[in-house]
């Protein structure tokens, strides 16, 4: 079993993907200490899995560092991965966020993955402990989601932060990487999937699905295992496909081309007006330009379209992905 004799430890372990992070865990070997705020809903019965620990902690609090600190060295010893997955989405338009709603989703998504990351990093690095840190992103940390401004400023501020904690430790041999899942199926996504939604998310996910927290657990706990030795600083996304550009089964928006205003361009693609029977590559002076010319001939010839006519417009590619489309 992958994780016998390690010490896990999960925040926001009572649902969705952290729930299913621990179970996993749980079921290859490890001793978890299970965080979140309340514990209430049930485990698994005891003879698949061993129990949890269950530990009452608001990651945000100021003192949840020092408190998972004293239950580990009170109750385990050590401690081999630490599993970031609590996080809170407030959904609001940008104008009217609150002070109050900033901080907490600050709080919660970022400085309690800072504090918490640094108190078990120095039980590690006192243990000598290879270590893993795994922080669960979010796909809107690199696609705009209209409506929650806080939580993608987080999910952002959270991967850049895994890169600068990758390089702080990797000299003690403790890996820091992200799991930045697209739509999955949990308490926090739930009130937000109308059918409606589902359709246009569907539309926009190149694998179809939206995943149940199992798959992203499943990368949250590869890359808790010793077979990950050699990643850090790495992001990996789970979200089948959504966020490759371009990328939609049929070409995707960025292929489109559509006269804008014209019935039927709900792309939301800015487009710009082509200049009509442009005079073809330029010619490049200087070095050996032959083969950047053929494939600028190509290009050119593509652009043109079937029988060489140019189209009238030609789509400038935006991100269109946003609408309706909030993943958590
Ligand atoms: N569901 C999605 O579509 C989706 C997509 C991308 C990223 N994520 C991320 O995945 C992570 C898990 O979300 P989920 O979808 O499983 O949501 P969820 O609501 O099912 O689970 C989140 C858990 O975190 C706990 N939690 C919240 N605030 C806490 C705090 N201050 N202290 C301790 N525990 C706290 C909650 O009680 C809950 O049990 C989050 O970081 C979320 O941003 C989710």
């Amino acid at each position: 079993m992958r994780f016998s004799d390690k010490v896990a430890v999960v925040t926001g372990a009572d649902s969705g993907i952290g729930r299913a992070t621990a179970v996993r865990l749980l079921r290859e070997g490890a001793t978890v200490v299970a965080v979140d705020l309340k514990h209430t809903a049930p485990w698994p019965s005891e003879k698949d899995t061993a129990r949890p620990h269950r530990l009452e902690l608001d990651v945000a609090d100021l003192d949840a560092p020092a408190r998972l600190d004293a239950y580990l060295h009170e109750h385990l010893g050590r401690v081999d991965v630490l599993a970031n997955v609590a996080g809170i989405l407030h959904i609001a338009p940008f104008l009217q966020v609150s002070r109050y709603d900033w901080d907490r989703v600050v709080a919660v998504n970022l400085t309690g993955v800072f504090f918490l990351s640094q108190a078990v990093a120095r039980i590690m690095v006192a243990g000598n402990i290879p270590g893993r840190i795994v922080n669960v992103s979010s796909v809107h940390a690199v696609v705009s989601e209209p409506h929650a401004a806080p939580y993608t400023a987080t999910k952002g501020g959270l991967e850049a932060m895994t890169r600068t904690m990758a390089s702080e430790l990797a000299p003690h041999h403790i890996t820091v990487n992200c799991v930045r899942p697209g739509a999955t199926r949990t308490k926090m996504s739930e009130p937000i999937y109308t059918p409606e939604i589902v359709r246009s998310l569907l539309a926009k996910i190149p694998l179809g699905q939206i995943a149940p927290p199992e798959w992203v657990a499943a990368a949250i706990c590869y890359l808790a295992s010793d077979e990950a030795c050699y990643t850090t600083g790495a992001c990996l996304d789970v979200d089948g496909g959504y966020a490759m550009d371009g990328s939609l089964p049929g070409g995707g928006p960025t292929h489109e081309r559509r006269e804008p205003g014209r019935r039927g361009d709900r792309s939301g693609i800015r487009h710009r007006p082509r200049h009509r029977g442009t005079a073809g590559p330029r010619r490049l002076r200087g070095r050996d330009d032959g083969p950047r010319r053929r494939r600028l001939a190509e290009t050119h010839a593509l652009s043109r379209g079937a029988g060489g006519k140019a189209p009238e417009w030609t789509s400038v590619a935006v991100d269109t992905r946003t609408r309706g489309g909030d993943t958590g």
